[in-house]
């Protein structure tokens, strides 16, 4: 296995439920067992994964001074071969930005507002949904990265199937919720659909219960649910609501570099990095 580059893509036809908070804190995590990782933000021009990594208004000043070119949503256009023939690596090297917690990232950029109409025009499917996975094949991989984690918007749409097609492995973070519930199902049935339609195969990788709290009956009850449902997706642990999370994402940091974490957030780090585990055993069993 060694020299492949793995992908997983965050997904769940939802919003809100921790799709972004799940990227970051698997990637951190999947660095600190060593792994080098790179970070693909898909889920659109408000830049979350940039904010929750904290270079996000770095990254507002290269746009605003027209700096940030290529871009993400460069990498789908038809001019990209004739970008990269002309800049060479540089093109794609050009796109990653260093975060201070360990993973690489290539941020979102306003270009990826247009990209689903974009794409949209394109009128064979295969070329469609392929563009992404071209670029991860040909410009990605070969900067050796062993992990590669991108985050989705939380609707399907042609973006969204850039990234699975890419990926073929789905992380899903599942909140407690009849709803949530459901969705989970949907997509299961999604997956399986688009991999007959289209002759490939999408794999739920990781179901990632999020937002727990065990001291309400309802949330033990999910748990149990989603456990029975996924039994071999589930994540060893599940990670816990922790209001620290949702400080940390405000001030531009994970869990992982808080200094002085609470007990959630400890829970929650701890959960991450099994579930980091679980997920590379998970991808690199299929990759052999
Ligand atoms: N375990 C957790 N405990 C507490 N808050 C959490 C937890 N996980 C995520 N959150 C918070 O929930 C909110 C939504 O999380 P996040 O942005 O990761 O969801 P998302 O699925 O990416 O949403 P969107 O569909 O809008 O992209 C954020 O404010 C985040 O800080
Ligand atoms: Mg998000």
């Amino acid at each position: 296995m060694m020299g492949d580059t793995l992908r997983a893509a965050a997904f769940l036809d939802k919003g809100g439920v921790g799709k972004t908070t799940t990227v970051a804190h698997l990637g951190v995590a999947l660095q600190e067992q060593g792994l080098e990782v790179l970070l693909i933000d898909l889920a659109g021009k408000q830049g979350d994964l940039s904010k929750h990594l904290g270079i996000w208004s770095g990254y507002q000043d290269e746009i605003e001074d027209d700096d940030a070119w290529p871009n993400i949503s460069t990498v789908f256009d038809d001019s990209w071969s004739t970008i990269t023939k002309k800049l060479g690596e540089a093109a794609t090297t050009g796109l990653v930005i260093e975060t201070g917690e360990g993973p690489d990232l290539i941020p979102a950029h306003p270009g990826l507002d247009t990209l689903d109409a974009e794409l949209g025009n394109i009128d064979d499917a295969q070329e469609r949904y392929n563009r992404l996975r071209n670029f991860l094949d040909e410009h990605v991989d070969p900067l050796g990265y062993d992990a590669v984690l991108i985050d989705l918007p939380g609707l399907s749409n042609n973006v969204t199937y850039n990234g699975l097609w890419a990926a073929r492995n789905v992380i899903v973070p599942v909140e407690p919720g009849s709803f949530e519930d459901e969705q989970a199902d949907a997509l299961q049935i999604d997956l399986k659909r688009i991999g007959e339609n289209f002759n490939i195969g999408i794999d739920l990788a990781l179901v990632l219960p999020n937002k727990i709290d065990t001291r309400r009956t309802l949330d033990r009850e999910y748990l149990e649910t989603f456990e029975t449902k996924f039994p071999d997706a589930i994540a060893p642990e599940h990670v816990p609501y922790s209001q620290d999370i949702r400080n940390a994402t405000e001030s531009g940091q994970t869990a992982f570099s808080l200094e002085d974490p609470s007990t959630t957030a400890d829970q929650a780090q701890a959960s991450y990095l099994s579930a980091s585990a679980a997920l590379l055993d998970r991808l690199s069993d299929k990759n052999e």
